[in-house]
């Protein structure tokens, strides 16, 4: 359920005709529904209302400050994995015991800087990682809190480059391992144990591998446990997918039932890291049609918009909606719509079913809201989008499109 529907022929964000932000603020722009975010948070949220629970949403899905501020307002956490994103959202007001840290990659920097703050936990990822926090710890004479970061080798079946929890995956480690890890992270003096981690990928259709996932990482629990080796948060991350087009995601009670019989009741605290399924149907991306061009065999709906964008149909061939923003009882026609860079994988749908529109018109691209806009770059020197959030009548711009003087920020000319 989410805030975007027809009001006559018009589509609304709220009870904002989204052809009027596009005219106030101008194409490409991300559109953002505030009580979107807020009834997903909640509904996520209250599925575990008879555990105690913390929601870290996971900010890599949509980092956008005003994003980040509503959600922490509402009590969630966050899951970073960068600097940037630690920076982000504890400028958008989210405490430091409320974020967890996970990544395969983190600097020395990253982690001073994690540490300085005073985050919730550490998801380790190696062992040498293990070895880079005890010493930076012990050079800032604190104690780091950890949990290690299990790869639990189940198939979450979903796109291979979004599956992380399979034992060819660089992510995590593996059972074994991590019980000689947790030995080893007791032993250290700057080190304090409080959790266990896993996430084995994104946009999940089916709870069983989560269950599965859970299952094996309670089990390393209990032989911790037998061990002396407490741990206090179990971090299940994120995955849980949402409806792009034709899929069926559990709905966030009957994830929780299954995570729910699969932790088995104690003392812990359950950390989630859910990202796509609170902002994905919570943003589209609006755009206005250039030029519609008959290739040979094909037709081409070319609109200001592009992969530099939205990448996720170029870098996944996933499939997203595509609306007009003011229907139409043209005839539909099978179109792929596609950006102005020059790149053959610029497309935003392919074989798509459009009514036809003509030059000038909008469109929207549907469940847009998660890895649109942070994965927008500026290729081809575009620079990147304005995004805007709504909550019933009202809309303010939460990022400027950039300039042209944005795009070369920074540079200079070399002086040889
Ligand atoms: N926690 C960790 C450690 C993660 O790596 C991720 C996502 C999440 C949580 C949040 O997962 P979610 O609840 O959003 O599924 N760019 C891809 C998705 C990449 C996901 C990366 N990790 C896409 O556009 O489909």
């Amino acid at each position: 359920m989410n805030y975007f529907n027809y009001q006559g022929n018009e589509l609304y964000c709220e009870d904002v005709p989204v052809a009027r932000i596009a005219e106030e603020v101008g194409t490409p722009l991300y559109v953002y529904s505030a009580s979107t975010i807020e009834r997903h948070y909640r509904v996520f949220s209250e599925a575990f209302s008879e555990v105690d629970h913390l929601v870290c949403f996971s900010a890599k899905s949509n980092s956008n400050l005003a994003v980040l501020k509503l959600l922490g307002s509402m009590g969630a956490g966050a899951d970073i994995v960068s600097g940037g994103e630690l920076y982000r959202a504890l400028q958008a007001g989210i405490p430091p015991d409320r974020i967890v840290f996970s990544g395969v990659g983190k600097r020395d920097d990253e982690i001073r800087y994690a540490l300085d703050t005073g985050i919730l936990m550490f998801n380790i990822e190696s062992s040498e990682e293990l070895q880079s926090v005890q010493g930076i710890a012990r050079e800032m004479d604190l104690k780091a809190p950890i949990a290690v970061r299990v790869n639990p080798d189940v198939d979450p079946k979903t796109h291979p480059y979004i599956s992380t929890g399979l034992e060819k995956n660089k992510f995590g480690v593996p059972v074994t391992e991590a019980l000689t890890l947790y030995r080893q992270a007791a032993d250290m003096p700057n080190l304090d144990v409080v959790g266990i981690d896993c996430h084995i990928g994104s946009q999940l259709t089916s709870v069983h591998p989560f269950g599965e996932a859970v299952r094996r990482i309670m089990d390393l629990v209990g032989r911790l446990e037998a061990e002396g080796i407490s741990v206090r948060y179990v971090d299940v991350g994120g995955g849980l997918g949402i409806v792009y087009n034709n899929e069926s995601p559990p709905l966030p009670s009957t994830y929780a039932e299954t995570i729910l019989e699969a932790v088995g009741g104690g003392e812990r605290t359950l950390i989630f890291e859910p990202g796509r399924v609170i902002v994905g149907n919570a943003g589209v991306l609006v755009a206005r049609v250039l030029y519609n061009k008959k290739g040979a065999t094909k037709n081409f709906v070319i609109v200001d918009a592009a992969m530099n964008d939205l990448i996720r149909p170029s870098l996944y061939d996933a499939y997203q909606e595509i609306k007009p923003v003011t229907k139409t009882d043209r005839e539909a026609i099978v179109v792929d719509v596609v950006g102005p860079v020059c790149e053959s994988a610029d497309f935003l749908a392919r074989d798509h079913l459009l009514p036809r529109l003509g030059s000038g018109e909008l469109l929207a691209v549907m469940s847009a809201g998660a890895y649109g806009f942070p994965m927008a770059s500026q290729y081809n020197s575009r620079p990147r989008c304005a995004e805007v959030m709504v909550r019933d009548s009202r809309f303010e711009v939460v990022r400027d499109r950039e300039t042209y003087q944005d795009l070369i920020r920074g540079e200079r000319f070399f002086e040889g």
